[in-house]
C-alpha cells in the first residue's frame, strides 16, 4: 500500500517539504480518538522474546529510528506506535540554529538513497528538553548531542558538555556525534588528541553524578582503520559503552543518479556495505568488547541480520523506513520471531 500508492505521491514533491508534510498529517491524524491504538496495534509487535538489555536498558526490540529523522522531539508519542523501541533525537545544540540554506536534501531513488546537508537544523537544547520532558511514553530516548557551527573546534567540548548537563535526568543514553559531514570542521574531533579530551570531559561530569548514563560515540564511515583502531583505543580506555556505526558518508562509489554532484552526506542502500565493514572490524579489533548499534542501509530483515551476525547489538534505521514504509520494522521483528522459533 505505501510503496505503491503513498510513496509515488510523496516522492513527487521536494523531500524536506514531504518530511514536513508527514509530520503534520501525522500530528493531525493521532489527535482523532483511538487512531493511537489502532496504530501501535497494527504496526507494532509485542513478544518478550524480541527483548534485549544492553547499557542496563530493556529495550522491547533491537530496532530504533535513527538520529536526523525527529530531530527537535516533535513526534515521539507518535513514532512509537511504529513498532521502534528507541528513538534518538537529534542531533541537539546548545543553541537553536537553522542550518545550512535549502535545498539540502536529495533523493536519489534509483539507488534507495539519499544525500543530505542539513547541517544540524533544530530547536536547541533548551526547547527539545522541554518536549522530551512532556513525554511520558515507554520508548528509550536517546539524546544524540553536537556542537554549534559558530563554536571554534578547540571549544567544542563546552557544547557537548552543555547539552549533556541540561539533558543527563530526562534520556536514557547520550550519543557524541562527531561524524555529520555538514559542520564544517565537526569530524575533526575523531583524532585522536580532540576525542580524547572530548571524551574525558563527558565521562568526568558523567562519573561525578550518582547515576552514570551510557554514552556512545558515532562515528563515519569515511574513517581508515588506523583512525579506528585510535578510537577504539579510547573508548575502552573512557569506558565508553558503544559506538554507533555509521553516521552518512562522503563516498560517491557506484553512484550514477544525477545528484551525484550534491554535497552532503550519502545515506541508504550505498552506505550498507561499508558501515556492515566497520562494524565487523570493530567487533573484531576489540575483542567483542564495544557493543554497537548498527546504522546504514538497512531495509529488511536479511540487512539486520546480516548486521546482527557481523557485530552489531542494536539497529537503527532512517532512509530505509522513508523508502519502506511504516511497517517496515514490524515486519522486520517478526522475521527476527520466524527466524527464533525455527532455531
Ligand atoms: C541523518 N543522520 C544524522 N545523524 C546524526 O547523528 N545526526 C543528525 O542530525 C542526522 N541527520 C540526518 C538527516 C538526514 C536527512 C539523514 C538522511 C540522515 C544520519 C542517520 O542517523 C544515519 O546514521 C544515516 O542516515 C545512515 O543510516 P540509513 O539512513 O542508511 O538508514
Amino acid at each position: 500500500m505505501y510503496k505503491k500508492f503513498i510513496r509515488p505521491i510523496l516522492f513527487l514533491i521536494n523531500p524536506e517539504k514531504t518530511h514536513d508534510i508527514i509530520f503534520f498529517f501525522i500530528k493531525i491524524f493521532f489527535k482523532i480518538p483511538l487512531v493511537k491504538f489502532f496504530v501501535y496495534k497494527i504496526y507494532s509487535n509485542e513478544d518478550e522474546r524480541l527483548n534485549i538489555e544492553l547499557f542496563d536498558l530493556k529495550f522491547k526490540n533491537r530496532i530504533g529510528l535513527a538520529a536526523g529523522f525527529d530531530k527537535n522531539a516533535k513526534l515521539l508519542n507518535e513514532l512509537e506506535c511504529f513498532g521502534f523501541s528507541h528513538i534518538e533525537v537529534g542531533t541537539i545544540t546548545p543553541k537553536a540554529q537553522s542550518g545550512n540554506p535549502k535545498p539540502r536534501l536529495f533523493r536519489l531513488s534509483s539507488e534507495n538513497a539519499l544525500i543530505n546537508r542539513m547541517g544540524f537544523n533544530n530547536d536547541g537544547v533548551e526547547t527539545i528538553l522541554k518536549r522530551i520532558k512532556r513525554y511520558k511514553g515507554k520508548l528509550i530516548i536517546g539524546a544524540n548531542i553536537g556542537k554549534n557551527k559558530s563554536t571554534p573546534i578547540d571549544n567544542s567540548a563546552y557544547d557537548y558538555l552543555y547539552c549533556f548537563k541540561k539533558l543527563r535526568n530526562f534520556v536514557n543514553y547520550f550519543v557524541i556525534n562527531i561524524s555529520s559531514p555538514n559542520t564544517p570542521g565537526l569530524r575533526k574531533l575523531q583524532s585522536k588528541n580532540y576525542l580524547n579530551k572530548l571524551i574525558e570531559t563527558i565521562q568526568k561530569e558523567n562519573c561525578s553524578k550518582k547515576t552514570i548514563v551510557p554514552v556512545l560515540i558515532k562515528i563515519a564511515p569515511d574513517l581508515s582503520f588506523k583512525e579506528i583502531d585510535d578510537i577504539i583505543e579510547i573508548c575502552l580506555k573512557h569506558n565508553i559503552d558503544g559506538i554507533i556505526a555509521t553516521n552518512t558518508t562522503l563516498s560517491r562509489k557506484n553512484i550514477t543518479s544525477n545528484y551525484l554532484a550534491e554535497e552532503g552526506g550519502l545515506s541508504g542502500n550505498p552506505l550498507k556495505e561499508r558501515s556492515n565493514e566497520i562494524i565487523r572490524y570493530i567487533k573484531k579489533k576489540s575483542n567483542k568488547k564495544i557493543k554497537i548499534i548498527g546504522v546504514g542501509g538497512i531495509f529488511n530483515s536479511k540487512d539486520v541480520k546480516e548486521k546482527i551476525k557481523l557485530g552489531a547489538d542494536l539497529i537503527q534505521v532512517y532512509t530505509g523506513w522513508v523508502y519502506e514504509g511504516p511497517s517496515m520494522v514490524k515486519k522486520i521483528n517478526s522475521s527476527l520471531l520466524k527466524m527464533k522459533k525455527e532455531n
